[in-house]
């Protein structure tokens, strides 16, 4: 086909549109790490913290240079996450772009996820040879931001609502009140961990991950959160830490990232007590494609092409389920590896929480 052809039978507003998108995500793609610049210069901060300010009044403020100020608060607030006034020339944070940039522990803090977003496609010219070769990248051959954002990004919802999720499992909160066994696997910097070590203080939390930079972050955070009488830190596979008997096996955002599912979770099964609970906790995704083609599935696609399908193909079977399995695929999964009962527990806009019982 010449390109005449081909011109001569484009749809125009098709096309139009197709350009307008463009647009938006050329635009939050240079958003990424101008919001990672934002959250690490403390400009997001201090706009919360004094209200309305002009480029010099920040710039003073954060120690800064008035004219990249200047510049990063226009495409701020050309992005809609920062208010300008024509009247007064300040600029400002409404209580919901502050609650969205300049609260840590808000669910849905974002700064956190431009880090993890921005550093994860570093990996893209390793990842176009690993398109050719089909060879995987592993977890632990990213850039460390990866693991930080990953941390800050997913906490937050964490510390918001994983006691309504362990509260949903069948039975597992008097015993954790009461003082039980966790073992939380692919535990990263222990975000989940250490909030469950807080939550129920007569438990012990063992946190298990394979990579060993994580682990010792981990240990770190659990001596500044004063939780390390109560939670250890161990690194070993899914498929191969240790310990027997456990009261709640949890995987947070990890399962899809496994290289052999079928066989982490036939090993959970003989570290868990028969009647006890294995909880995943897993992306949000519907079971088809079709029903996948939202934001954040897009979203979803994108960091598993980046960093979950190159982990999972870099282990031992390779499976790849996808951070977009959905209920069905991951019923079948956890099934095989020798569990009977496998339901729906929680779930949230972006979270999936499943119990799994012997
Ligand atoms: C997306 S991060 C989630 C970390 C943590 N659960 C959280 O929610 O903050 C996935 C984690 O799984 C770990 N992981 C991947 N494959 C693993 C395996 N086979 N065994 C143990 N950990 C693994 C990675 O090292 C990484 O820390």
């Amino acid at each position: 086909m010449t390109t005449d052809t081909r011109t001569d039978s484009l749809d125009q507003a098709e096309l139009g549109e197709l350009v307008e998108s463009s647009l938006v995500d050329l635009g939050a793609t240079v958003h990424a790490a101008l919001a990672v610049i934002g959250d690490e210069l403390g400009l997001y901060a201090t706009l919360d913290e004094t209200g309305p300010l002009t480029t010099a009044e920040l710039a003073e403020r954060t120690g800064t240079a008035e004219r990249y100020v200047r510049e990063w608060l226009r495409s701020q607030a050309a992005g809609g996450y920062v208010t300008y006034d024509p009247e007064t020339e300040r600029y400002s944070l409404t209580p919901e772009q502050a609650h969205l940039l300049a609260d840590e522990d808000s669910p849905v803090f974002m700064p956190g996820a431009f880090q993890l977003v921005g550093s994860v496609a570093k990996i893209a010219p390793d990842l176009q040879e690993a398109f050719r070769t089909g060879e995987g990248i592993g977890w632990h051959e990213h850039d460390e931001d990866v693991f930080h954002g990953t941390e800050r990004f997913f906490g937050p919802s964490y510390g918001a609502f994983l006691l309504d999720w362990i509260g949903a499992l069948d039975g597992i909160e008097p015993r954790l009140k009461s003082g039980g066994r966790i073992v939380d696997v692919g535990c990263g910097h222990g975000a989940p961990t250490i909030r469950i070590a807080n939550a129920y203080p007569n438990s012990t939390v063992v946190g298990i991950d394979y990579h060993d930079d994580s682990i010792s972050v981990a240990r770190e955070r659990a001596a500044s959160a004063g939780v390390a009488d109560r939670v250890s830190f161990e690194v070993a596979t899914a498929r191969e830490y240790d310990g027997a008997d456990y009261d709640l096996v949890t995987m947070f955002n990890c399962y899809h990232d496994m290289g052999d599912p079928v066989g982490v979770a036939a090993h959970v099964r003989e570290t868990i007590q028969p009647e006890e609970s294995w909880m995943i906790v897993e992306p949000y995704a519907n079971d088809r494609v079709e029903e996948n083609l939202t934001p954040f599935g897009r979203l979803g696609y994108a960091i598993s092409t980046l960093a979950c399908t190159p982990n999972s193909l870099s282990q031992d079977v390779g499976y790849a389920l996808g951070a977009q399995a959905g209920e069905d695929k991951t019923r079948e999964v956890v099934t095989e590896g020798g569990f009977t009962r496998f339901r729906r527990a929680a779930e949230t806009p972006t979270s999936l929480v499943f119990e799994a019982k012997p």
